[in-house]
């Protein structure tokens, strides 16, 4: 099909995996930096009117997929592409961050998951239009009102 390669990569404040939060309801507040490629930078014009963006990235540390796999956040068995396992049979990754400021090839953003150096896919802008009524969040509300229960 085609071979992807990095626009750019992550300076992110996690080195383990283990150190990125995770759970229900969990909230991403880590500050770090895009660093996008000087070749690619004449892309990034205009990005700073954005507030948010998606990030496309690479799980570059993950090997192998489980089409069934049971999350961090719940007890119960779900199929992958009900999730966002990094075991995954195309190993890509999507992240929304707010845009804090750019200088130059480096946008600072808030909000990343992911570990340092991961390499960077795309960026596209968040735009969202799907009414908060519309949104069906499926076995995600289950969990959490199971947890709700158990607490
Ligand atoms: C649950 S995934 C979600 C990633 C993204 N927000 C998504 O929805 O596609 C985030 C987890 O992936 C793992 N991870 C982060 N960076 C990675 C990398 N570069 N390679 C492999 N696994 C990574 C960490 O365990 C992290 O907690």
């Amino acid at each position: 099909m085609f071979t992807p390669r990095p626009i750019g990569h992550a300076r992110t404040p996690y080195k383990q995996t283990s150190k990125i939060p995770k759970g229900l309801g969990v909230k991403h507040d880590a500050e770090g930096v895009l660093e996008i490629l000087p070749e690619f930078e004449p892309g990034l014009l205009d990005i700073e009117s954005l507030s948010h963006l998606y990030v496309l990235w690479f799980f570059d540390r993950s090997e192998g997929f489980d089409l069934v796999g049971q999350p961090p956040c719940d007890d119960r068995p779900h199929g992958v592409f009900a999730t966002r396992s990094p075991r995954r049979p195309n190993p890509i990754a999507l992240t929304v961050v707010e845009l804090l400021s750019r200088d130059g090839n480096k946008l600072r953003v808030r909000g990343l998951d992911m570990l340092d150096g991961t390499p960077i896919l795309d960026i596209k802008p968040y735009l969202s239009n799907v009414p908060e009524e519309k949104l069906r969040r499926g076995w995600l509300a289950e969990a959490e009102a199971r947890k709700e229960n158990q607490e």
